[in-house]
């Protein structure tokens, strides 16, 4: 197979304010999580990523790193690594950087075309026998991937599914078992329900680095969906909701307000908020019922010697 993109359509930027005000005129006011990742909210992900208390990137690159091929079933051979959301090679090249490794064909998917193009690139250097078919769309879409015949091993670290609420995780993880085919596994990272002593610090960091990320949607608005959010008068809070068991991204008005978006007007009271992401904390346990709704069976799981984070292996059953 070639190393070329495959192009899938997907939303853009024409579709953006749309989105915008179907999340602002809604109550409560929301915006989905999927607007943060602009270039600037990419490279602010990036720096959270480094932050002391946002523990999750180290621990799941440690972890992956130590289970070694433990991950890889046994037997596996010509096979593929269809990564869900992978515009940055850090995670699978754990995977495709082993002598061992069963990998001839990896197949990211990610709405960022020029981000998977440059790692294509990237990678090609890196791994001149591997075979990159990057597919631009979004993952959360049925897709039908132009997979070479044999194995599949689909992957999603990153702890990316704790942005799904267990019915849409339930839902992609279908997807994902029919866009693989019956010959498949996945192998899932995800982040664990923890006391909110640790789980707070990571999205409240002290240098304001997550603050600077969840404002950066209203820059991002104000740029490409004509609005005129002033950032000085929206302030970042993430909190633990128990009975959800989830982190909660808000922007908190400090004022009483009125917004333009795209010429219309939204009002805001003070301290109401706009809630701009869900972050779910699990335990391994939902997360293997989760998993086994949509017909995948658990195969083998880890976690890191504090427990913080797990990574799941799991067969099409
Ligand atoms: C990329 C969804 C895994 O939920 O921890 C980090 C995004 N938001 N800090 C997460 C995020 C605020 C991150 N995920």
């Amino acid at each position: 197979m070639p190393n070329d993109t495959a192009f899938v359509p997907h939303p853009v930027r024409a579709d953006i304010l749309a989105i915008a005000l179907a999340g602002l005129t809604a109550s409560p006011k929301t915006l989905p999580a999927m607007l943060f990742y602009d270039d600037e909210g990419c490279r602010l992900f990036y720096e959270i990523t480094r932050l002391p208390e946002y523990y999750l990137t180290r621990t799941e690159t440690a972890l992956l790193s130590s289970l070694g091929s433990a991950v890889v079933p046994d037997g596996f051979h010509d096979a593929v690594l269809v990564e869900f959301g992978g515009s940055d090679e850090a995670k699978a090249r754990i995977l495709l950087d082993r002598a061992d490794s069963p990998f001839t064909t990896y197949v990211p998917i990610d709405v960022a075309g020029p981000a998977m193009t440059d790692m294509q690139a990237r990678l090609s250097e890196i791994h001149p026998a591997l075979t990159v078919v990057p597919v631009v769309a979004d993952f959360m879409q049925p897709l039908s991937l132009p997979l070479p015949a044999g194995p599949r091993m689909g992957f999603f670290p990153g702890s990316t599914i704790g942005n799904l609420d267990p019915v849409s995780a339930t839902r992609f993880l279908t997807a994902a078992r029919e866009s693989l085919g019956s010959d498949s596994w996945f192998l899932l990272g995800a982040d664990l329900r923890k006391s909110p002593k640790i789980l707070l610090p990571a999205y409240n960091d002290a240098s304001g680095v997550t603050a600077a990320f969840n404002l950066n949607m209203l820059l991002r608005l104000n740029r490409e969906a004509g609005a005129d959010f002033e950032l000085d008068r929206f302030r970042h809070e993430a909190v633990w909701n128990d009975r959800e068991s989830r982190i909660e991204m808000h922007l908190f008005s400090t004022k009483d307000q009125v917004v333009s978006v795209g010429g219309q007007d939204i009002a805001f009271r003070e301290g109401e908020s706009i809630h701009t992401e869900n972050s779910y904390k699990h335990t391994r346990e939902k997360l293997i019922s989760i998993a086994a709704e949509a017909g995948w069976a658990i195969y083998q799981a880890w976690e890191d010697p504090a427990g913080l984070f797990g990574v799941m292996l799991f067969r099409a059953g």
